[in-house]
């Protein structure tokens, strides 16, 4: 662990990185383990592999590394952070720091007394999660019974106060139900509903040919939304983003590459992004042995793709390169075989009709149109299914040209 004694200040830190900026965002993921076992889940299928902790004091060295290069929002996020018992702990230690800090839930092992003890330690903010606004298709999505505990622990999170963010990841099975989400938010008094479009990593990289919407549902969709944008936008601010699959330019991916986010996953390895453990040949530093800054400033991880300079043709000459960024380096891997690729999402990649084809065979499951019917059964997120994927030479064979595997 690195050593503290010597904090630098936001200032120094951006000098020492010659311009470059600090991370405004840790999100610190505790740990792999949930109760829950969604088939969208960002975390990677071979989790399994990946399960050792670091320690409470280690995480507490994070975090004020992570506040002396400058970070100020903090999400604690997991698997479930709830299963570990040291969450209060961080959190009174994420306060004194001064992060702004958020917790995101499944809601399973929130109970009325450690909502109670999360709010005496500081914690600011809550994000809960919901997979449908029904019974029948939030228990099937999570393969669990908890959407009457999801709803009691909605109910505890506003009698203590919290702000709260309803979240519910959106596909071609619940986006018909978006406006009994959208009623079920307003009912429990959240004040934001994420209605997050699935996007295609991890576990829902697996199952994507299950998930993946018609143009029509999203549209009829975001149709919804924006009608009660209009009657009940003051109540509940809601946001709905359309999943790139269906763009024809890529997503600025989180905000560019080594820009504001600084990952830690449950074993320490510092991520770029959520999906980053999946690219081949990017050797992700690890916080037991490497400080945060030279982490940030230095690691070939975190550098590799910082700024511009990386581009291939037809990014390198492109006039909109310092918007997107080039879009996502993982959706390049996954669907190209090349993290330094366009991302195909955009429609002047050579690659573009992967992402083509994926949507078309979603609006048309003729036989000659999707030779992986959506009849296969969707992979749930369990300890099992991570070890077979983990010991497979490859997970979730893609069929637009990429390797569709993880590294
Ligand atoms: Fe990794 Fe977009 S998810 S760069």
């Amino acid at each position: 662990m690195t050593d503290l004694s010597q904090p630098v200040t936001d200032a120094e830190a951006h000098a020492a990185g010659g311009g470059v900026a600090p991370p405004l965002w840790l999100l610190a993921e505790l740990t792999y383990r949930c109760p829950l076992h969604c088939a969208f889940c960002y975390n990677p299928v071979d989790y399994t592999d990946h399960s050792r902790e670091l320690s409470t004091e280690q995480w507490i060295g994070v975090l004020r590394e992570a506040r002396a290069l400058g970070a100020a929002q903090l999400g604690f996020s997991g698997g479930e952070p709830l299963m570990r018992d040291d969450l209060e702990v961080l959190v009174e230690e994420a306060r004194k720091l001064g992060f702004y800090t958020n917790l995101i839930t499944s809601g399973i092992g929130l109970t009325d007394k450690r909502l109670g003890d999360l709010k005496a330690a500081g914690l600011d903010h809550i994000q809960l999660s919901f997979q449908d606004s029904t019974q029948e298709l939030n228990d099937f999505l999570s393969s669990t019974r908890t959407f009457d505990l999801k709803q009691r622990v909605a109910t505890s999170i506003k009698r203590h106060g919290f702000p709260m963010v309803l979240n519910c990841v959106l596909h071609r099975y619940n986006l018909p139900h978006v406006d009994k989400i959208i009623d079920m938010a307003l009912a429990m008094g959240a004040e934001y509903l994420e209605l997050a479009n699935t996007q295609y990593y991890g576990w829902a990289h697996t199952n994507q040919a299950q998930l993946m919407p018609t143009r029509e549902q999203l549209e009829e969709a975001e149709a919804v939304v924006e009608r009660y944008r209009r009657t009940h936008g003051e109540r509940c601010k809601i946001f709905f983003v359309v999943p790139d699959y269906f763009e024809r330019r890529p997503k600025r991916c989180m905000n560019g590459w080594g820009a504001v986010f600084l990952g830690v996953a449950p074993d320490g390895a510092a991520l770029p992004c959520h999906a980053a453990r999946g690219l081949p040949g990017l050797v992700l530093p690890n916080v037991k042995d490497t400080p945060l800054r030279e982490i940030w400033y230095e690691s070939d991880a975190f550098t590799r793709f910082r700024g511009l300079d990386w581009m291939k043709e037809p990014c390198r000459s492109c006039d909109e390169k310092e918007h997107d960024l080039g879009g996502c380096r993982c959706q390049a891997y996954l669907l190209t075989g090349d993290a330094a690729n366009a991302d195909p999402v955009c429609d002047k990649s050579p690659f573009h009709e992967a992402v083509v084809k994926v949507v078309r065979r979603a609006a048309a499951p003729a036989a000659h149109e999707a030779p992986e019917p959506r009849e296969q059964p969707i992979l749930f997120r369990n300890d099992a299914n991570s070890r077979k994927l983990a010991a497979a030479a490859f997970v979730a064979p893609d069929e637009q040209g990429g390797p569709g595997g993880r590294a």
